[in-house]
């Protein structure tokens, strides 16, 4: 049988979640025949069209925007530079911390969920304006709290889209930690102390340290679990994962 080309809006392509192959990140999509491809970070277009699917399919995405005034605007170029980089990155640590967890606490986390949310932990940040992302200073209170919606917005964005109820929990609660002072304000399930946002957060923490950001330079391995050991000592990460990501940055990651 002969390959008609066809032109890409034509084409309805769905998510399908993300997975990881040689230590790199890829989201995973599926067009309307069952062919599933894996986006390389190069076809912003087709990522456009994935993620605004995902924004038509649920209603409350445009009512946050709308009361925050956002214009719905998808920035692809920002998610594609956080799936290869930033995104993968904390997908890497959280394996990391997990396998040098004792077995008692790894029984207590879904591995897979725990990869895939944390591939996604900041989809969010496509719908989140540039100004602000690159913003190359402190934040405002009022940029904070739009900053501040990504995590809520990656799990509405996912939510219709038949990702698992774990997953979208360890996206929404990424910045929780143990005395319940990060975002957004948790239910009564009391998540924040479940190990798999334990573990998604410090991974995240350490991956975002060791980068340079427009407002920072790139932090020393040292330095950032300095950080890291304060957030233990006030009592919002627990001791168990921080030692794991000790014993991790002590083996994989150069000062
Ligand atoms: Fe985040
Ligand atoms: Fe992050």
């Amino acid at each position: 049988m002969l390959l008609k080309p066809q032109k890409q809006k034509e084409r309805n392509f769905s998510f399908k979640g993300a997975v990881q192959i040689n230590h790199s990140s890829f989201f995973v999509y599926e067009d309307k025949d069952g062919h599933k491809f894996l986006n390389m970070g190069k076809n912003e277009k087709l990522h456009k069209s994935v993620v605004q699917r995902m924004i038509d399919s649920n209603p409350h995405i445009k009512r946050i925007l709308k009361r925050f005034r956002i214009k719905p605007l998808i920035d692809t170029k920002t998610l594609n530079e956080l799936t290869c980089g930033h995104m993968n990155e904390t997908c890497n640590i959280a394996i990391g911390v997990y396998s040098l967890l004792s077995g008692e606490f790894k029984d207590k986390v879904d591995m897979s969920s725990l990869k895939e949310a944390s591939m996604l932990h900041d989809l969010g940040k496509v719908l989140i304006p540039s100004k602000i992302l690159n913003k190359p200073a402190k934040l405002n209170l009022k940029e904070r709290k739009i900053m501040n919606i990504h995590s809520t917005l990656g799990y509405e964005l996912l939510k219709t889209q038949g990702v698992n109820e774990e997953v979208l929990s360890l996206i929404k609660y990424h910045h929780q930690n143990l005395m319940h002072s990060g975002y957004p304000s948790l239910s009564s399930d009391n998540t924040a102390s479940d190990l798999g946002v334990q573990i998604i957060s410090i991974a995240d923490k350490y991956s975002a340290l060791r980068e340079a950001r427009v407002y920072r330079r790139r932090l020393s391995r040292t330095e950032a679990l300095l950080i890291l050991y304060r957030e233990v000592r006030e009592g919002k990460i627990m001791p168990a994962v921080y030692n794991a990501l000790f014993k991790y940055a002590e083996m994989y990651d150069n000062e």
